[in-house]
């Protein structure tokens, strides 16, 4: 038998509030209900208040984690990943070679406890080739690569088999929004299916989306109609032929990996005083020098001057290397 605190409801909320304050509501045990009265688990007595003896139904604990419920060898368990990637409904995580045999178990075990996520795929390779896609493999839930994904009141259609998308990016996006203004023109020249253009042209004026994977201006197209962002023109192509035609006052350069490629490019789209929003991959040391560099050299053979205005790190993507932003300005 368990103490209890028995009031009538009319008098609940207040006296659960009371018995929180006092630390005396033990949150193990679910509140009864007899009749018109409420009777409260209690860790001990309590004076003022009528006390009864009763059981109690303990609180379903709800696991906070997959790693609670995963059915794995126990030696294994601390190879699990603390966290992986949500793309709408899909999650995508990366498990070391020894735990790939146990897939199905992990997957399974991130759909019982994500209510909401209905597919389970493991990073297959790392990103790679033009596209910067990955393989994928299945482990649990809906055989699905198409999902619908929310980010920064925006809604973005996609197949993470087909295109690049990364969620971690969000507040990087949320940040060159805040940095726009409305009646600029903006050349998202890596676009992908469009985080950054559809967010931008709920602001700007005119938003030129370029990007060389039919799949990503396919999705593009369906998001700026989702979307309502009529002002959005995709582009599909190799950006370097219609760079230098398209004139901008901000220009995105999402691909890290080879951006210090297209600074010519992106230099001869620029308008006087714009504002480039360059993407690198950098060792740790000084992480911003070398890009300093390329961009330093790409402006004097092309006449023109830069101006640095923020450089920051925006996630690590390997040990001891990071994904660099670098703002500049030129004239
Ligand atoms: C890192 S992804 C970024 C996509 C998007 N900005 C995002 O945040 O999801 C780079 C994109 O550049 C595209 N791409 C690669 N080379 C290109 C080129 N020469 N011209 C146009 N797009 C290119 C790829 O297809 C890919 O979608």
């Amino acid at each position: 038998m368990m103490l209890g605190v028995k009031v009538h409801k009319i008098n609940g909320e207040k006296v659960r509030r009371k018995l929180i304050e006092l630390d005396i509501l033990d949150k193990e045990y679910r509140i009864k209900r007899d009749g018109e009265f409420l009777i409260f688990p209690v860790k001990k007595k309590i004076e003022g208040f009528q006390i009864v003896e009763t059981e109690f139904e303990p609180v379903e604990k709800r696991p906070h984690s997959y790693r609670e419920v995963v059915n794995l060898p126990e030696h294994l368990k601390p190879l699990l990943p603390s966290s992986f990637d949500i793309v709408g409904d899909i999650a995508v995580i990366e498990i070391p070679e020894e735990l790939m045999q146990y897939g199905k178990q992990v997957g399974e075990a991130i759909l019982k406890v994500h209510k909401h996520i209905k597919a389970v795929f493991a990073k297959g390779s790392a990103i790679s080739g033009e596209f910067r896609v990955r393989e994928l493999v299945h482990l649990a839930g809906e055989r699905r690569t198409e999902t619908l994904h929310r980010e920064n009141g925006i809604r973005l259609r996609l197949d993470i088999a087909k295109v690049y998308f990364s969620p971690r990016l969000a507040t990087e996006r949320m940040r060159i929004f805040k940095k726009a203004k409305e009646g600029e023109t903006v050349f998202d020249m890596f676009a992908g299916v469009g985080p950054y253009s559809i967010l931008l042209a709920k602001k700007v004026r005119l938003v030129f989306a370029c990007d060389i994977n039919p799949w990503a201006i396919k999705y593009l197209e369906e998001n700026r109609r989702l979307n309502k962002t009529p002002n959005v023109i995709p582009i599909l192509g190799d950006v370097r032929k219609v760079a230098g035609q398209i004139k901008a006052d901000r220009i995105i350069m999402n691909l890290p990996k080879f951006a210090h490629e297209f600074l010519r490019e992106a230099m001869l789209s620029i308008n006087e005083g714009g504002v480039i929003h360059y993407y690198g991959f950098s060792h740790e040391g000084n992480p911003f020098e070398e890009h300093e560099r390329k961009i330093e050299t790409i402006a004097k053979k092309l006449g023109r001057r830069v101006e640095f205005i923020e450089e920051r790190k925006v996630r690590p993507y390997a040990p001891r290397q990071y994904n660099v932003a670098i703002d500049f300005r030129v004239a």
